[in-house]
């Protein structure tokens, strides 16, 4: 996720800017920038690589100025390299722009500036702001980037800075964060707490399509009409720099799984186009090209095979195409059936998996058309795929992965449409109807967090377990795995899961009342079985913890404890019903007093075979 920070005083900006950058690191980034206004005009360093390249070029050929703009950049659009770092600027160099979130509509407004003569140099989103600015500039900056902010779709935090105006700095905001550290004679822009923290502990927060003009002892924030937003919200900070880096959450990963309604929401943006054509152009396919895939082989690692397990029920029941689904280290070594008529899909966050690699190297020396789902814009899955979709968690630092696998399977649940409408195996009113319940998909998520006292004291029954069996039926069955495999890496109880109706052939002898068993138990059309296999858990004396849908009263009768998720249609519910056993986990791992964030034994990215 990029960074940004924009300092306006009677410091030495640059120092500023690569201290907050510094500290906005951990957010993760694959290049750096800085835009200062000089006497001798708008100074633009950018490096590719880590921070120290910009501060070492700096320290050869320093750049002053008391006011200036910073980014750390995660790539989402173009890949990482110095020219699509930020700062990017207009076509008279006077103005300079940095940029959070992911503006959609930015090939159309390319092709727009384009044509009345703006060069555009990168391959960025973030470069048509700045020539949007350029055009609408007649010497009152804050309306320029007001009337050219409302020609963005999308979601971003802007930092602005023109020639003409040396003392100001202009900062904008629409779905990603965006603060104001409020000083003594001096203001800080940036993305997040810790930028701001050597400067100040008041912070102004900006709110979404708030404009805020910000001078060294003064903050002026409108609306984009222009009106006056008169009592912005102001807050103290008490936090220390370690928990502001977790936003003030305890670990990294319980921050990941907050942040999961946001990663949902920006991977599933853009994807429906107003006609009802859902939108996937990475998939490069005709729809008669799409009409001839007569198999899709899924290859993947771990929380990722548990995603490619939702898609190959969504994919089979939508596009009536025959999926397998393989783990990585048994595809590259089991000479698959893959021909040029498979699509293979390889699911990797992490985008550098050595098996999963390997797997798409096989996959597509036998020909296949291969296509990657990663989170990391420029890893190695991206250059050795025939097409990318990416999903956009932002930097997942957790090991275990929360935020990367609900959006793996946002992304999935678009390619299940995507293939389901080219193939003519939906009617289009279903899959309207399919996209709305989509994209409420964000808000459930956001219902689920809200409310996490049951899931807590659930935890702290089962802090003492040693052993647990994780159950569910259809598309519960990944999500089942997925709870265990969560249960299991960071708490280091023994967990295992299985399809709810395997377990009288074998697992039912491990059930003991010290065997907690977790149930995946949301409506759907094998809820009935789904509860005859709790019955047949408790007469061996289980202890049940249901996931079930809200307004499931009956559930109770058959569970010690019940953790609810809303309802929605039974073949969008692996989204829902993840979300309280990741909670679960971490509750129970906390109490045990693991390291969520680092269990032992793990990498975040496994680059051996
Ligand atoms: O980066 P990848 O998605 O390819 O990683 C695959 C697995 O190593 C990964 O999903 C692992 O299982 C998770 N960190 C577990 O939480």
């Amino acid at each position: 996720m990029c960074g940004i920070v924009g300092y306006v005083g009677p410091r030495q900006a640059s120092g500023v800017l690569i201290g907050g950058l510094t500290r906005l690191e951990y957010r993760g980034y694959d290049s750096a920038g800085i835009a200062i206004m000089s006497h001798t005009g708008l100074e633009v360093v950018r490096r590719f690589g880590k921070l120290v390249n910009l501060a070492s070029a700096i320290g050869e050929t320093p750049v002053p100025g008391t006011i200036g703009i910073g980014h750390t950049r995660w790539a989402t659009h173009g890949r990482p390299s110095e020219e699509n770092a930020h700062p990017h600027i207009d076509c008279t160099g006077r103005i300079a722009v940095v940029h959070n979130g992911i503006i959609e509509n930015y090939m159309d407004l390319r092709e727009e500036l384009s044509a009345t003569g703006h060069m555009l140099r990168s391959e960025t989103d973030t470069e048509v702001v700045a020539h949007l600015v350029e055009s609408y500039y007649d010497g009152d900056l804050t309306a320029a980037v007001s009337r050219a902010i409302k020609r963005l779709d999308g979601s971003y935090a802007l930092g602005i800075v023109h020639l003409d105006h040396p003392e100001t700095l202009v900062a904008a905001r629409k779905d990603s964060p965006l603060i104001i550290g409020i000083g003594e004679g001096e203001n800080v822009v940036a993305s997040d707490i810790p930028a701001v923290l050597e400067y100040t502990r008041e912070v102004l927060v900006l709110h979404d399509d708030e404009v805020a003009t910000v001078h060294a002892d003064s903050v002026h924030v409108q609306a984009l009409d222009g009106t006056d937003v008169s009592d912005p919200e102001m807050m103290h900070v008490e936090w220390d720099l370690d928990a502001a880096e977790k936003g003030g959450y305890e670990d990294f990963m319980f921050k990941e799984i907050f942040e999961q309604p946001k990663a949902i929401r920006e991977t599933l943006r853009g994807r429906m186009c107003e006609g009802g054509d859902i939108q996937l152009s990475e998939l490069d396919m005709a729809p008669e090209q799409v009409a001839l895939i007569n198999r899709v082989f899924i290859i993947a690692c771990g929380t990722s095979f548990h995603a490619g397990m939702v898609a190959k029920t969504l994919i089979e029941g939508w596009a009536r195409i025959p999926v397998e689904v393989e783990v990585s280290s048994e595809f590259r070594y089991s000479d698959p059936i893959v021909d040029d008529d498979t699509l293979v899909v390889a699911i990797t966050q992490s985008g550098e998996t050595a098996d999963t690699l390997a797997g798409v190297r096989e996959a597509r020396d036998r020909g296949a058309k291969v296509i990657a789902i990663t989170n990391v814009v420029g890893s190695r899955v991206t250059r050795e795929s025939d097409g990318v979709i990416y999903t956009h968690a932002g930097p997942e630092i957790g090991v275990a992965a929360t935020k990367t696998f609900t959006a793996q399977i946002a992304a999935l649940y678009v390619l299940a449409l995507k293939l389901a409408q080219a193939k003519g195996t939906v009617q289009q009113e279903r899959i309207e109807h399919l996209w709305s319940e989509l994209s409420r998909m964000p808000d459930l998520v956001e219902t689920i967090l809200e409310d996490l006292d049951g899931l807590k004291e659930c935890a702290d029954e089962y802090v003492g377990a040693n052993s647990s069996l994780f159950l569910g039926r259809g598309i519960g069955v990944p999500i089942a795995m997925e709870g265990a495999l969560k249960l299991k890496e960071i708490s280091y109880i023994h967990a295992e899961a299985y399809p709810a109706g395997e377990m009288k052939h074998g697992p039912i002898a491990l059930i003991t009342e010290e065997v907690p068993v977790v149930v995946i138990a949301t409506q759907g059309h094998t809820y009935e079985k789904v509860v005859s296999n709790i019955q047949e858990v408790r007469a061996r004396g289980a202890q049940v913890i249901a996931v079930a849908t809200h307004g499931d009263d009956d559930i109770r009768r058959h569970a010690e404890h019940v953790l609810y998720v809303p309802a929605t249609t039974e073949s969008l519910s692996a989204i829902p019903a993840t979300i309280p056993l990741q909670l679960l986990s971490y509750y129970i791992a906390k109490a045990r007093g693991c390291n969520v964030d680092q269990p032992r034994n793990l990498a975040k990215s496994v680059t051996v075979e």
